[in-house]
């Protein structure tokens, strides 16, 4: 499904390059369920954001279902992140103009599904995370939590083939973020591939593999 192959990243501070991603090479198969853990500052983030195609590498190559994805046209690579990709933020990034119901919703409106399914799909989520109550409030009016599950129910709206999730239970207090995991769990079982990066070791062991990584490099 992935495969990475000798990507590096770097930015040029005051002349010299400093290197946040260096040589990785990896292949993840359809099904996998990884782990990624590691020092803050070690570029996790920034790889999941190059497989979530939300920022590009200095070099490398980057196949997606066998597609180039550095040198295919945005609007493609646009497409092919909607049709098959969801993405749980560390920080949210929900829309704080729109309400929750609608933040939900937002996926499944640039995927051409109509209004009546959409309207069904986001009340199964609504219900699945114990949210129908907050449907009319804004982000702001949510806690940090709240917002997480709600960028956790958008990320599956569309019912993505791949799941990245940037410490997806970080700001969930224990028994929320159990839930997510065995939430996971199932999603994985049901044959969504996940990407997730995690601080936590009991977290990280849901995956099926666990990548470490220091300094911009794979361990
Ligand atoms: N725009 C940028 N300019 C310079 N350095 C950056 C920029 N963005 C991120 N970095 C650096 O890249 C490194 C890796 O960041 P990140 O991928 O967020 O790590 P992690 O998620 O493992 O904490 C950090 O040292 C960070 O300071
Ligand atoms: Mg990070």
């Amino acid at each position: 499904m992935i495969r990475l192959e000798h990507i590096f990243k770097w930015y040029s501070v005051a002349g010299t390059k400093s290197f946040i991603l260096k040589d990785i090479n990896l292949t993840i198969e359809e099904g996998d369920f990884i782990s990624i853990m590691g020092p803050s500052g070690s570029g996790k983030s920034t790889l999941l954001n190059v497989i979530g195609m939300l920022d590009e590498p200095n070099e490398g190559k980057y196949f997606f279902m066998d597609e180039d994805v550095l040198t295919m046209k945005p609007k493609k690579r646009t497409q092919l992140f909607q049709s098959h990709m969801g993405y749980v933020f560390q920080s949210y990034h929900l829309i704080d103009e729109l309400t929750v119901y609608e933040n939900i919703e937002t996926p499944l409106i640039y995927k051409n599904i109509s209004s009546s399914e959409r309207k069904s799909i986001v009340s199964d989520l609504l219900d699945r995370f114990n949210i129908v109550g907050k449907k009319d409030l804004f982000p702001a009016q949510l806690s940090g939590g709240q917002q997480q599950i709600v960028g956790i129910a958008r990320a599956l709206a569309g019912s993505p083939k791949l799941l990245l999730a940037d410490e997806p239970t970080g700001n969930l207090n224990s028994k929320q973020g159990e839930e997510i995991m065995d939430l996971f769990k199932q999603l994985n079982e049901d044959g969504v591939t996940i990407i997730q990066v995690t601080h936590s070791e009991k977290n990280a062991e849901y995956g099926k593999r666990i990548i470490h990584m220091l300094d911009g490099q794979l361990k």
